[in-house]
C-alpha cells in the first residue's frame, strides 16, 4: 500500500490508474478504522480495480462544542488494517492541504439536511459535503462507498452527486454490528462498560420496530410506540429523535413498507450515537 499526503501525489496515482484502464474506488473515512470501514473496502474492491482510502478527521463537520480534539486517532493501526484488507493507496492529508489558508467556498445542502442530524449538528452536513466534494474532485473515482449507519449523510451525498452531475456511483453498504447488535462506530471507543450496555437500547428499539413490522404493523405511530416501549426501559439514555421516513429523500411517512427507514439518535453517557434499519431487513 502506498501512502500520500499531497494532492499532487494523489492526482499522479489516479492518472496512472486511469492510463492502465483501472476502475478507481474511493473510500472516504475519518480513520480509527473498524470492521464497518473495512466492509466499505471489501465492497470497493468487488466493484473496482484500484482502491484509495482517505483518512482525514474533517474539522469542518464538527461544531464548536463537539469532539474534534478528542476524536479517536490511530494512524499506524489504520495503515495496518487498510493494507491488510487490500487498500492500494492511503491518502492522509493535513488540514492545510484540504483547507489552505483563504479557503472559504462550501457545499451547502438543501432542506434534507435540516432535520435530524442536521438539526442537532448545525453546519455538520455542509462540512461533510464540502470535504466529500473536494475528495471527489481530487480522486475523480468511478465509485465511492459510504456506510448506511450514517444514512442521512449517504442520502445527501447521493443528492449532491445527482444535483451537481457527478459521473460516479455512490454505493451504500449495510451497517456492521457487534454480535449483540451494537452498530460499529469509531465513537464507541468513548463508551465505558456501563454506557456500552446502555447503548444496546438503540439497536434493541430498532429490533422492536422490525418485529412490529413483521407482525403486520404498518402505521408509523405503531412502529414508534413499539420502539418507545424498549427505550423507556433505559431512562438514562435520552433520545434525540426517532425518524420514520422513506429512503430516497428521507421524507417522514405515516404508513410504512419494507423500504422505510427507521433511524434513532440518542445520548449514551456523554456520547451521541446514531443507528437505523430498513424495516424489511431489520438488523441484518
Ligand atoms: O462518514 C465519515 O466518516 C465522514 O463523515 C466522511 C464521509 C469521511 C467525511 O468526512
Amino acid at each position: 500500500m502506498i501512502e500520500f499526503q499531497s494532492v499532487a501525489d494523489v492526482r499522479r496515482w489516479v492518472r496512472a490508474a486511469r492510463e492502465a484502464s483501472r476502475r478507481v474506488a474511493l473510500v472516504p473515512t475519518m480513520g480509527y478504522l473498524h470492521e464497518g470501514h473495512l466492509s466499505l473496502v471489501d465492497e470497493a474492491r468487488r466493484r473496482a480495480d484500484a482502491v484509495l482510502m482517505s483518512v482525514f478527521v474533517n474539522p469542518l463537520q464538527f461544531g464548536p462544542t463537539e469532539d474534534l480534539s478528542r476524536y479517536p486517532r490511530d494512524l499506524p493501526r489504520d495503515r495496518a488494517l487498510a493494507a491488510g484488507r487490500g487498500v492500494d493507496a492511503l491518502f492522509v492529508p493535513a488540514v492545510d492541504t484540504m483547507y489552505p489558508p483563504g479557503s472559504e467556498i462550501r457545499v451547502v445542502p438543501g432542506p434534507t439536511a435540516e432535520r435530524w442530524e442536521g438539526a442537532a449538528r448545525p453546519g455538520h452536513f455542509t462540512g461533510v459535503l464540502t470535504v466529500v466534494a473536494k475528495l471527489f474532485h481530487l480522486v475523480e473515482p468511478d465509485i465511492a462507498t459510504f456506510g448506511r449507519k450514517d444514512i442521512q449523510q449517504a442520502v445527501l451525498i447521493r443528492q449532491m452527486v445527482r444535483d451537481l452531475d457527478w459521473p460516479l456511483e455512490i454505493v451504500v453498504v449495510p451497517t456492521v454490528r457487534e454480535p449483540d447488535g451494537l452498530a460499529l462506530s469509531s465513537r464507541n471507543a468513548y463508551l465505558d462498560p456501563a454506557s456500552r450496555r446502555q447503548a444496546l437500547v438503540l439497536s434493541g428499539s430498532l429490533r422492536a420496530a422490525h418485529e412490529a413490522f413483521a407482525r403486520g404493523e404498518r402505521r408509523a405511530a405503531g412502529i414508534a410506540a413499539a420502539m418507545r416501549r424498549v427505550l423507556e426501559q433505559e431512562p438514562a439514555v435520552p433520545v434525540d429523535y426517532v425518524a420514520i421516513a422513506e429512503p430516497v429523500a428521507l421524507t417522514p411517512v405515516d404508513v410504512v413498507d419494507q423500504h422505510t427507514v427507521v433511524a434513532i439518535a440518542a445520548r449514551v453517557g456523554g456520547t451521541r450515537l446514531i443507528d437505523n434499519i430498513i424495516l424489511g431487513q431489520g438488523l441484518a
